[in-house]
């Protein structure tokens, strides 16, 4: 399948990275096609709600930032995953412009299945996260691969690894 992945943390060597990366790993090694993109060092601001993309604009948002290199590939994506750190007890705020800005697309067209992959420093602060996930997951009608988290003790070992290689092998 042709999977993108938005990685949302601005720490380049960072858990979240170490998550996405091997997301990456797995998925090609089972001969899917992967784009990794950092969303975090991108400049994407967040939605004006102008509505240009729901009018004049024909489906086509009127920012002219990173953001434009994105809709290419979301418009081709078979299966979106999103990797972020908690900040605040929800998704970074790197991650939250750029699926905001999929307004103008009201889906990615090919979008088949989601996963989502998360890290924090404590336990029990995901709900946010995995709320607004599912909501938008339900909202495009797309299929649930599942949720991976890394709190402080379990980032880059080899249990977050095996449940991340355990989302790939649901596609
Ligand atoms: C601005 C900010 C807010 C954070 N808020 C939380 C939080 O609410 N709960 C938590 O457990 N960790 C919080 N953290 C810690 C990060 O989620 C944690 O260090 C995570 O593993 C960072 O991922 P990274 O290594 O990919 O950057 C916060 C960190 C920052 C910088």
């Amino acid at each position: 399948m042709n999977i993108l992945i938005l990685q949302g943390s601005p720490r380049a060597n960072g858990n979240t990275a170490w998550m996405a990366e091997e997301y990456r790993k797995a998925a090609e090694a089972a001969g899917h096609k992967v784009t990794l993109v950092d969303v975090a060092h991108k400049k994407i601001a967040g939605c004006m709600a102008c509505e240009y993309c729901h009018g004049k604009g024909n489906g086509a948002c009127i920012q002219k930032d990173d953001m434009q290199t994105l809709y290419p590939l979301l418009a081709e994506a078979e299966v979106l995953v999103l990797a972020a750190p908690i900040y605040y007890f929800t998704l970074s705020a790197q991650i939250q412009a750029p699926i905001q800005r999929i307004y103008n697309m009201q889906k990615p067209p090919m979008l088949k299945k989601m996963a989502l992959l998360a890290s924090s420093y404590s336990p029990n602060v995901y709900d946010g996260a995995i709320g607004e996930y599912q909501g938008i997951r339900n909202y495009w009608g797309v299929e649930d691969t599942g949720v991976v988290t890394a709190k402080i003790d379990e980032q880059k070992t080899d249990a977050t690894k095996a449940k991340i290689v355990a989302l790939v092998a649901k596609l």
